[in-house]
């Protein structure tokens, strides 16, 4: 697909789907102020699929790897049950610390549980079969140890997202220079060849794997 065309097309499905909270507007608009790099957080539609997501698959206990300023926690948490939790792992506090402030502002704040440190710390912290749902969007070199972590602390079942699996669409490329585009192609190719889940690729934003435990 072109680019033109690829444009016209992001620019549709945003129109037609519903929009997120105007606190999640706000966090953006200050994610980008501060940091300059809202294009990190994901966004209306995949917000909106994983609130679709959370809702029809019932669940209650969600862990996400890479808080960043917390818009995709957020979102999470919006759809989750009263009783809800959500774990969510962050290893910088300047990031942490926006993210906090917002879930503070938040009715769905109180949901969330911020872990500051390494993710795979916290990760190894989190009991085998605890988990209904995974979120992995931190360091792409880590995504394999993520995604055997994730299939450890989730019940048979439970649901991995993964974010970013066409790496700006580098992983496109005859000869992958990138070394994030490198480890994700890597990433993809260990989940293919994973039979404990089943699994299916989108093309949304950019790229996501959906991916459910047996
Ligand atoms: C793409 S951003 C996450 C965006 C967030 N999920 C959202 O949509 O709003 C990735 C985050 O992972 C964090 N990160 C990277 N390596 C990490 C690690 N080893 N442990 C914990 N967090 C890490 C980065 O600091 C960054 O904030």
């Amino acid at each position: 697909m072109d680019a033109q065309l690829a444009e016209i097309v992001e620019n549709y499905v945003d129109a037609h789907t519903d929009d997120v909270s105007l606190l999640l507007e706000e966090l953006l608009a200050e994610t980008e102020k501060i940091t300059g790099r809202s294009r990190w957080s994901i966004g209306k539609v995949e917000g909106k699929l994983l609130q679709m997501l959370i809702k029809i698959s019932n669940t209650k206990r969600v862990v996400e790897v890479g808080t960043f300023t917390g818009y995709s926690a957020l979102v999470m948490a919006e759809a989750l049950p009263e009783d809800g939790i959500l774990t969510t792992c962050e290893n910088s506090r300047e990031y942490a610390d926006i993210a906090r402030r917002y879930f503070e502002k938040s009715p769905y704040g109180q949901k969330i549980q911020l872990k500051l440190g390494p993710a795979l710390q916290s990760l190894k912290a989190i009991p085998d079969n605890s988990e209904d749902f995974v979120f992995i969007d931190a360091d792409k070199p880590s995504y394999g140890i993520y995604f055997d972590e994730a299939l450890r602390i989730l019940h048979t079942g439970g649901i991995i997202f993964v974010d970013n699996v066409f790496w700006r669409y580098k992983i496109f490329k005859k000869k992958i220079t990138n070394e994030n585009a490198r480890a994700i192609a890597a990433f993809n190719q260990k989940v293919m060849q994973e039979d404990r889940v089943e699994k299916v690729m989108l093309s949304v934003r950019d790229g996501v794997y959906l991916i459910r435990k047996l």
